[in-house]
């Protein structure tokens, strides 16, 4: 058993824009116990359940522990091309997107791409994934062999992308099929991983290839599919070009059987109310990817829209279309987003988005997201006064709801002080 001290921070359910008391508790100077992979107890350091009179107590005094977080929207291969200058999303593919994703044919540069991405995102206190691979199958099992050894929860697959692309990073229907199935055989549900067919985006898949991206989620009910949506109005346009017989680019995916209740569309900026119906109907999920949305020029996402339409939704960070690993900076510009729509996000709410929230997206409420017993042992600690400026900051604020606003928009991974996986500490 291990015992750590600290502020505790539980989420119930999704607390509106309104900030229902409900859905979440927190407990100064509480306790969490784990026992193994799992939690035990999450809550007030009076009434605990078990007697922990000679185990050794880690203490973190004044600082947030909370669920760790979970990004789901994000590209492994696109590491070490962050942060490049001056285009916009199809332009960006062309110029930067796809001569990285290219190298990762060979095998053995994707493991060492695989073991820096895992690090990087544990040193964000990002304890959960949905990742992009390439199109390379290789690249996949790269990434589930590194996770698999951190016991990490976490999502990706093969890119599926048969046209509208560079020759040398493109499949065809028929390998796209049976490299996804082998890679759904070797690895989905193996540990704590998990399988999601992978089309790039409408134009770069043909109808065959959708096809039959919607047959592998038939033959296999839970097994996820990710893909992007609605993210930049030149992309929408052509998409309108490719799929004239369509009623919108989501009724692309989804007359091919791939909105389902395991799919999750990243970007979503212009997605018209008929779409949000649609996305409800299906019970899928939005990443909602505001670093790169901002980055890439691409549009300010409607907060109010979705939470209108009761979608499921997590954050994502898009890297490397977004600029930076941490959700805590991705929550900074998620309000600012807002902001710019005359919305607002209150932190307590902001927080949900990024643990829970994100957990729902990917139908793991269950066992991640929160603390709670018999969920699995992801948390992180959270520094509110990690810089001088942040401590400066917090002499002036006493209450969750200001440490937790700081935390969105003065914090980076410098606020994360550790971050355990399962129960092992891996910052
Ligand atoms: N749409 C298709 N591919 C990509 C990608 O790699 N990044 C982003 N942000 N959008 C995409
Ligand atoms: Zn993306």
């Amino acid at each position: 058993m291990q015992v750590f001290k600290g502020d505790i921070l539980i989420y119930n359910d999704n607390p509106g824009a309104n900030i229902s008391e409900s859905s979440y508790s927190f407990y100064e100077d509480g306790l969490l116990l784990t026992e193994k992979d799992k939690i035990l107890y999450a809550g007030s350091a009076k009434n605990i359940p078990f007697p922990i009179n000679d185990l050794p107590i880690t203490s973190f005094t004044g600082k947030i522990i909370t669920a760790g977080f979970v990004d789901t929207h994000i590209h492994y291969p696109q590491i070490n091309m962050i942060a490049s200058f001056g285009e916009q999303l199809l332009e960006w593919l062309e110029r930067y997107a796809f001569p990285a994703e290219k190298k990762f044919k060979d095998s053995s540069y994707a493991k060492i791409m695989a073991d820096e991405f895992l690090k990087e995102l544990h040193r964000n206190g990002t304890t959960t994934a949905l990742v992009f691979s390439t199109v390379h199958k290789s690249s996949a099992d790269a990434l589930f062999t590194e996770a698999q050894k951190h016991n990490m929860a976490l999502l990706t697959g093969k890119v599926l992308m048969d046209r509208n692309a560079p020759e040398w990073l493109t499949d065809t229907p028929e390998t796209s099929y049976n490299d996804s199935k082998a890679l759904i055989e070797k690895w989905h549900k193996v540990d704590r991983l998990r399988y999601a067919v992978t089309p790039r985006f409408a134009i770069t898949s043909s109808p065959e290839q959708l096809e039959l991206a919607g047959r592998l989620l038939k033959e296999h009910t839970d097994v996820y599919m990710q893909t992007h949506l609605s993210e930049n109005k030149k992309e929408i346009e052509s998409v309108a070009r490719l799929f004239p017989d369509s009623l919108g680019y989501l009724d692309v995916y989804d007359r091919m059987g791939l909105a389902t209740d395991h799919s999750v569309f990243a970007h979503c900026v212009h997605l018209t109310d008929d779409e949000y119906t649609v996305m409800k109907a299906r019970n899928s999920a939005i990443a909602f990817c505001p670093c790169s949305n901002m980055f890439l020029g691409s549009g300010l996402f409607n907060l109010n829209k979705a939470r209108k339409h009761d979608v499921k939704m997590g954050l994502g960070t898009d890297v490397g279309g977004g600029n930076s690993f941490s959700i805590l900076q991705n929550l900074n510009e998620a309000y600012k987003v807002a902001q710019l729509r005359s919305q607002k996000l209150h932190p307590i709410q902001a927080f949900y988005y990024a643990t829970l929230g994100g957990a729902q997206a990917l139908n793991l409420e269950h066992q991640i997201g929160t603390l709670k017993k018999d969920y699995y042992a992801d948390f992180i600690v959270l520094d509110p006064g990690a810089t001088d400026l942040m401590r400066l900051r917090l002499k002036n604020a006493s209450t969750l709801t200001d440490k937790l606003f700081i935390l969105m928009m003065m914090g980076d991974d410098r606020c994360v002080e550790a971050a355990y996986i399962a129960g092992r500490k891996v910052k």
